[in-house]
């Protein structure tokens, strides 16, 4: 089976095989097709797409480039989430505990931040000592012991994903629904995972900006899930505006432990609430959406969370003492305060804005290689709906370098909208699909 046969019939527009498909994946995993044929099919493929079977075949093909974890051996569904990355999502920090709580095995493998979106691993590395690079044998460990850890990718999980995803990069071919689909479920169910709770971010903040591609989305993801045998279910949800009032990495811990101690913000706490009662839904440990969300306010309002994140962030090596006292997490030495420039009521705060400018203070990474400063970030103080003075604080900017504190304010001054009247109420949660 040659390469160029393989790219000439996807150029044509014609269906691919199972087997061609697998030739392409073994091809750019094992380096026998050079980069020039995988990413001359990878422009074929964002050109012409793939059918929902033939983005099912790349995503076994992709679970068979590396192992496939399995966990039958530990009691429980295992259910994950996984978000399309938004601005201040620190949800799978607050869901991930209390969904253990409410009785499914929760094997998580998340990222790090890239451009505006932030990343779970690069929050949980705010936490002095926690390894987010467990092997596999710690991994199973933790599970059987906590029910829950949070760790980075392995190399043994979905190989062909960090290849096709780094030509993808260099070629614009990331923007592709079936590619997408793929590179997600690949390493989801290469996890071990029995279900799977979508959070497809939509709007300014988010990789998807419209309703309709983040429809698309969704629904290759569900259907794909589903046809490769995992419970798979997908929230649409908002993401015009940072989500909760922290934006960079110790300080969204901090609002997240804040949350799981019941004070967090509402609709931080709304989400991470649904999104988790889906888990354990799908996970089949509740009869309904009524049940499921009871147990996970109950887990949450019981403390028992909070409790299962002390042990998760113990068992992976972490300071538990964080809980109890934020000071122990890297705090920047500088503050500076963004204020309004008119009176009026904060109609919009531009996610994407907010989300550029946290990564020039250094709480993200342009390049994937970039370190990451885990003090320095954003913290709301007007948010959406709120009224505001002339001179009122909008925003607590913590920073380290005037430098690149003075590259990031031309972004936040442009990002806070003020209107003469308060903004209609939104909802967050848009679409559940699956
Ligand atoms: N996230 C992924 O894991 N893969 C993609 O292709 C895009 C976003």
């Amino acid at each position: 089976m040659r390469a160029v046969d393989i790219i000439r019939k996807k150029r044509d527009g014609e269906a691919l095989a199972q087997a061609e498909i697998d030739a392409f994946v073994r091809g750019a995993t094992t380096g026998t097709w050079p980069d020039y044929q995988v990413a001359a099919l990878l422009m074929a493929i964002w050109l012409r797409g793939l059918s929902a079977e033939e983005t099912a075949a790349l995503t076994a093909a992709m679970v068979a480039s590396g192992i496939r974890l399995d966990l039958s051996d530990i009691p429980g569904p295992k259910v994950d989430k996984h978000s399309t990355g938004g601005v201040g999502d620190k949800t799978s920090l607050v869901l991930a505990p209390l969904a253990a709580v409410g009785g499914v095995v929760v094997p998580m493998m998340s990222g790090r931040g890239l451009g505006h979106s932030g990343g779970t691993l690069d929050k949980l590395e705010s936490i002095p000592g926690f390894r987010v690079g467990l092997g596999l044998d710690e991994f199973r460990a933790a599970l059987r012991q906590v029910g829950c850890a949070l760790i980075g990718p392995t190399a043994a999980v979905a190989p062909a994903d960090r290849v096709l995803y780094h030509l993808r990069d260099v070629t614009a071919t990331v923007e592709s629904i079936p590619l997408i689909t793929a590179s997600i479920l690949s390493k989801k169910i290469a996890e071990g995972i029995d279900a799977l709770v979508l959070d497809v971010k939509c709007g300014r903040g988010a990789f998807m900006k419209h309703r309709a591609d983040a429809r698309r989305l969704a629904g290759s993801l569900v259907e794909v899930g589903t046809a490769r045998g995992l419970r798979t279910k997908a929230l649409i949800t908002a993401m015009e505006h940072p989500l909760g009032r922290a934006v960079g990495n110790a300080v969204e811990v901090v609002e997240a432990l804040e949350t799981l101690k019941g004070r967090g913000p509402a609709d931080l706490e709304m989400l991470s609430v649904q999104l988790a009662a889906h888990m354990l839904l799908l996970g089949g440990v509740a009869a309904g959406m009524e049940e499921a969300e009871a147990k996970v306010r109950d887990a949450l309002a019981s403390g028992r969370g909070l409790e299962k994140l002390r042990a998760v962030i113990e068992r992976q090596g972490g300071d538990p003492h964080v809980i109890d006292d934020y000071r122990r997490l890297p705090t920047a030495p500088c503050c500076h305060l963004l204020r309004a420039e008119r009176s009026g009521y904060v109609v919009g705060i531009h996610a994407e804005q907010v989300g550029r400018a946290t990564m020039l203070l250094g709480a993200g990474r342009d390049r994937k290689e970039d370190a990451v400063d885990h003090a320095v970030g954003l913290v709301v103080r007007a948010g959406v709906g709120e009224e505001v003075r002339t001179g009122d604080p909008l925003a607590e900017v913590h920073y380290r370098d005037a430098d690149r504190l003075g590259k990031a304010l031309p972004l936040l001054g442009t990002a806070w909208e003020i209107g003469d009247a308060p903004p209609p109420p939104a909802p967050l949660v848009l679409e559940t699909l699956g």
